[in-house]
């Protein structure tokens, strides 16, 4: 295969912003101190990480950092015991931090409730004696699905604490969705919500796990509980289903925390690859807290006085990693929100910034482009200038939105900062820093300890500015240990398809400076709004309808949400193509995946084009769109 060519979008993007000479002063790293520790993370990269890990609490050290005698299955921080928990809570309420807010949280309908450490520690502590009245103990996987409430956040710390695996599956999924990462996952217990609001309705939860349960996917399963959110009626099972307000209400706020080693598993999620399923991604205590702990820190070069907001749902990993891991790990306040940006109105987001005072602000593309729509005006109505620091993940941010975001919501004094990460590393690996100079549309360079580059399939690094491979050419210390249920997964998916590096399944290309720039999936993988889709899933949803007969799915640009999906089927010989088809075909993908599957279209095709082996050319259909 060859290696492909950039799109032209990203091409002739020639902006350049130098930071200001106060966040130079002001930085906790600055352009000296970066250069200095890629040098050192050059030359000897376990102990770079070995620095890194020694700003946080463990119960026994390492005996060695890295223990790459069986990669890919690499091991970091080997014989040490630890739990990220006693990191993210125990660990501050010894210090002035214990009064610090933890966790400010705001709720569609205007309610607020705010949690200091040591609140969270015991809301916590509680939680985690409720599980173990349930009977949940180490190595038990608990799924959680659940919005953005604090009971969501309490519920990741409570399964962590006591050594349990923690699987959100995403609010926004459908209840067939969760059914099959219920029967994958085989949880001893389900928390969830009674409903939440979004967008001014109330979505129910409950009724979704009910029926997701019908005929028991999970042999283990004994317990759902359930969290009061918005009040609505649900049927109760008293043989199952507990109130979360009960379990907790005579439990002691104290709990010990299992004492963990490194690599035990913290929690699985669930990502789309090029193949059918998605694939559950398996991250570890020890390595996962010290990464993440690391790029929370220096990326956003954290202050004392900073109120962090990631508005990513937890349900994702840029929501564990930087909602809620990484800034209670650092001890500062993190900020989160229920509901809808548009709710009430477009204005939603800087009213939040502007009420809690936020420095920091984290956000995706397609949130940018959501809201630039509405121009100047909201941003405008509100104080944003506690504001320091921008950041996006998820997708390719276009320099218009770039610039905008630069412009109207940091009002040129704030960097802008386009981090590039996945699922699987756990952690930011390419990305500025607020004392970079920053291209529009461009990630920058890859973070000290991480090695990364764009290389052909043998694995040789292309030209400036040509495209080809995304790859990660050393061990990372987020990097996820495993792949739930497919032992072969990390060497067929990752490892061994350019020998000896990882494979992340973008295209990319650098430029003379060594800067990144992303340009999209390598592999089938839709990028919907930066949430990962495989075109086999929806394929798969689209000819389980009886209608169907073969459907194809491919992405197409979209000027919000970055990309949509379209679909083009053959039906079945007594199937009628019709206007009420097409509509229950999409209300169809959207009850088996859920609404974040955004279809443009779905075209009706006498057939499809194909090989002569009869697989069907995807890249035919991809030309015949002009892509
Ligand atoms: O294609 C890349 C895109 O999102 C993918 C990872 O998706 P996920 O595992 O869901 O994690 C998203 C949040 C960490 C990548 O393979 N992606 C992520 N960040 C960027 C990006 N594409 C372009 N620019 C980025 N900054």
């Amino acid at each position: 295969m060859d290696s492909p060519e950039p799109l032209d979008s990203l091409l002739h993007e020639e902006r350049v912003f130098r930071p200001l000479p106060q966040m130079i002063i002001e930085a906790g790293i600055n352009p000296q101190d970066l250069i200095a520790a890629r040098a050192r993370a050059d030359s000897d990269l376990c102990s770079y990480w070995e620095e890194a890990a020694e700003e946080l609490d463990w119960f026994t050290k390492w005996d060695q950092v890295l223990d790459d005698s069986n990669a890919p299955n690499y091991k970091w921080f080997t014989g040490a015991r630890c739990n990220i928990v006693y990191n993210a809570l125990d660990r501050h309420i010894e210090t002035v931090n214990k009064n610090r807010l933890a966790l400010i949280w705001e709720g569609e309908p205007g309610d607020s409730r705010q949690f200091t450490y040591y609140e969270l520690y015991r809301a916590v502590n509680k939680f985690a004696n409720g599980l173990r009245s349930l009977g949940v103990t180490k190595g038990d996987r608990v799924v959680l699905y659940m919005p953005q409430l604090p009971e969501t956040v309490i519920s990741m710390l409570a399964c962590a604490r006591i050594g349990a695996v923690h699987s959100l599956v995403f609010s926004g999924f459908s209840a067939k969705n969760l059914r099959e990462r219920i029967r994958e996952i085989q949880p001893r217990v389900v928390v969830t919500v009674d409903g939440f609001y979004r967008n001014g309705q109330v979505i129910r939860l409950k009724e979704a796990v009910d029926s997701a349960l019908l005929d028991n996917p999970s042999e283990k399963l004994e317990s759902v509980v359930v969290v009061h959110r918005a009040n609505v009626e649900v049927a109760m099972d008293s043989a199952r289903d507990y109130w979360y307000e009960d379990i907790v209400r005579h439990e002691r706020a104290h709990a010990a925390a299992e004492i963990m080693d490194s690599s035990d598993p913290l929690f699985i999620l669930h990502t789309s690859g090029t193949a059918g399923k998605p694939k559950g991604i398996i991250h570890s205590h020890g390595g996962y807290m010290v990464g993440v702990h690391r790029t929370f820190k220096w990326v956003f070069d954290l202050k004392p006085t900073d109120i962090f907001w990631c508005s990513a749902d937890p349900g994702w990993i840029t929501g564990h990693s930087y909602l809620v891991y990484g800034p209670l790990l650092a001890g500062t306040t993190t900020v989160m929100y229920e509901g809808h940006a548009l709710y009430p109105q477009a204005d939603r987001l800087w009213n939040i910034i502007s009420k809690y005072g936020v420095s920091i602000f984290y956000t995706s593309p397609t949130q940018i482009r959501t809201l630039m729509r509405f121009g100047h005006r909201y941003p405008d109505q509100h104080d944003l200038s506690t504001l320091r620091i921008l950041g996006a993940v998820g997708e390719p941010f276009n320099p218009e939105a770039w610039i905008w975001l630069y412009e109207n919501i940091g009002k040129s004094q704030c960097p802008v900062l386009d981090t590039w990460w996945q699922t699987e590393t756990g952690m930011i690996m390419i990305s500025p820093m607020p004392v970079s100079v920053l291209k529009p549309g461009s990630v920058t360079r890859a973070l000290p300890g991480v090695d990364a580059d764009v290389v052909n399939l043998k694995g040789e690094p292309v030209p400036a500015g040509k495209g080809g491979f995304l790859v990660i050419k050393k061990p990372w210390p987020a990097m996820f240990s495993a792949v739930l249920n497919d032992d072969r997964a990390l060497v067929d998916h990752y490892w061994g398809i350019i020998p000896g590096m990882f494979y992340a399944g973008d295209v990319a290309r650098k430029d003379e400076d060594g800067y990144f720039w992303i340009q999209g999936r390598a592999d089938d993988v839709l990028n919907i709004a930066g949430h990962r889709i495989g075109s086999a899933e929806v394929e798969s949803a689209l000819t389980g309808h009886h209608d169907i007969a073969e459907a194809v799915v491919i992405g197409v640009p979209d000027k919000i949400k970055g990309e949509v999906a379209k679909a083009f089927v053959t039906l079945i010989y007594d199937a009628v193509e019709s206007d009420e088809l097409h509509k229950e075909l999409i209300d169809h993908i959207h009850r088996e995946l859920g609404t974040i599957v955004a279809v443009k279209s779905i075209e009706f095709c006498d057939e499809l084009p194909k090989t002569s082996s009869g697989k069907v050319k995807r890249m035919a259909l991809k030309e015949r769109e002009g892509l």
